[in-house]
């Protein structure tokens, strides 16, 4: 069945699904493993867990989390991306027993409420725009069991001269706005408006991508 891009606002990535395996280490200086390694302890994952991936793109962190997975368990890690080019990339390279690929927007989720142990995402957040921002958060938090965690690392405000001028540069040079609502510091304000406890901001990379961690609260 042919697989087809969803509607939504964000900069979607289906032109550049062809060469993102190839471009991506290369922009970021091989830097994406260490930092997707990062999300993958931070979770702390349990061979049952049930993880969803935002914006996943080709679903080099969507696997990574899987490999942590039994699948006889119950574990099952999901990346969803609105982009059907990146997700039919990221189903024949990286489908298992543990990992499944979807067309999705991540504003407007088909899953159940409380499905997700877990919800990850990696620079996704600065490819869409504020309104889309507070809507795919609020979309995880309903989407993750209470005590959820919620993992993200993406652009945020830059703190070296040299990540002040990748993220600048960036901004301006794709015209891409969405990236300067991440470097005027939104995200950890929209993580805790969507209901998760207040971040920690854990590290950064580059001077100018950060990682995040929260929770949703447990039920009372
Ligand atoms: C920079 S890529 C990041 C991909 C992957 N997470 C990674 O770290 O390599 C951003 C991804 O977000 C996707 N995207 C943009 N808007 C989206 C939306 N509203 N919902 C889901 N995915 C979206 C793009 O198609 C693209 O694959």
């Amino acid at each position: 069945m042919t697989l087809k891009s969803v509607p939504t606002r964000g900069r979607t990535l289906d032109h550049a699904a062809f060469v993102y395996d190839f471009l991506e280490p290369v922009l970021l200086l091989g830097k994406q493993a260490e930092y997707d390694s990062q999300i993958v302890t931070l979770l702390k994952l349990k061979e049952l867990d049930s993880v969803l991936d935002l914006g996943c793109g080709t679903g080099v962190l969507t696997r990574m989390i899987a490999d942590q997975l039994d699948s006889g368990a119950g574990g099952v890690s999901i990346g969803i991306d609105a982009a059907a080019k990146m997700i039919r990339v990221a189903r024949k390279k990286r489908q298992s027993d543990t990992c499944r690929f979807e067309v999705a927007a991540a504003e407007d989720l088909p899953f159940e409420d409380e499905t997700f142990d877990a919800a990850v995402s990696s620079l996704f957040f600065h490819h869409v725009p504020l309104d889309l921002k507070e809507k795919a958060l609020s979309e995880a938090f309903r989407v993750l069991v209470p005590g959820g965690k919620l993992v993200i690392a993406d652009m945020h405000t830059p703190t070296t001269w040299m990540g002040a001028l990748v993220s600048h540069v960036s901004r301006w040079f794709f015209v891409q706005p969405q990236i300067g609502e991440n470097i005027r510091g939104v995200l950890p304000q929209l993580i805790e408006k969507a209901g998760f406890q207040p971040p920690v901001h854990v590290s950064t990379y580059f001077g100018y991508i950060a990682t995040f961690i929260s929770r949703k609260p447990e039920a009372d």
